[in-house]
């Protein structure tokens, strides 16, 4: 199964997906990698061979306009599954026409616990003892998609924001390792996620 990724920051999560997809058995593979601007993780490309593309989403820039070159950038890739992992824009409405339900976020936080740009700064804020991380596929609402799957994370007296989001990003990890292996091989169906 081809897969797109995007992102906007440093891309660890991306690595750790093209590292499990390297191994022959895994049932899919990043054929590109796209950002919102010149994100870190875009040296990940050069890195595994995979073209890479960067669509800016300029200040004040129409949000459909913007979705009309991402898709533009996206299709001739072909994939069957678009992965948003750290991308830190909201993908406009024709961009979730063109790909859900095989339109997949990651978010450091136990939704619809502490959704938005800041899941893990809000869990510590709000003194809470656990938080976690969740893939769900991403719909017009900010993080309320479908939940594909997510796990609880503790969150420890002494955390940072910092080693808090340190914490949690394994478990992104794993959880979006294991949700594309389970979509590539038919084990999972986002077509029946979605509906409600
Ligand atoms: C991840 O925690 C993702 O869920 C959030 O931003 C972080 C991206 O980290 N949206 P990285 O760029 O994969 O290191």
């Amino acid at each position: 199964m081809d897969v797109v990724v995007l992102i906007s920051g440093t891309g660890s999560n991306l690595r750790a997906l093209l590292e499990a997809a390297r191994h022959a058995d895994y049932p899919a593979r990043i054929v590109a990698i796209g950002a919102d601007r010149d994100a870190d993780g875009l040296a990940l490309g050069e890195e595994f061979g995979i073209p890479t593309f960067i669509v800016p989403f300029d200040r004040g820039m129409d949000r459909e306009a913007w979705g009309a070159e991402l898709i533009a950038a996206i299709d001739p890739f072909r994939p069957e599954l678009v992965v948003l992992s750290g991308l830190m824009r909201l993908v406009p409405g024709n961009v979730i026409d063109r790909y859900a339900p095989m339109l997949l976020n990651t978010h450091p936080a136990y939704l619809p616990e502490f959704p938005g740009a800041h899941g893990v700064r809000d869990a510590l804020a709000a003194g809470v003892s656990q938080t976690g991380a969740s893939i769900i596929i991403v719909d017009r609402s900010v993080d309320g998609g479908p939940i594909v799957v997510q796990e609880r994370v503790a969150i420890q007296a002494d955390d940072t924001e910092a080693t808090l989001h340190e914490r949690i990003k394994p478990v992104e990890r794993r959880l979006l390792i294991d949700t594309v292996r389970a979509i590539a091989t038919n084990t999972i169906n986002l077509k029946e996620f979605s509906q409600p």
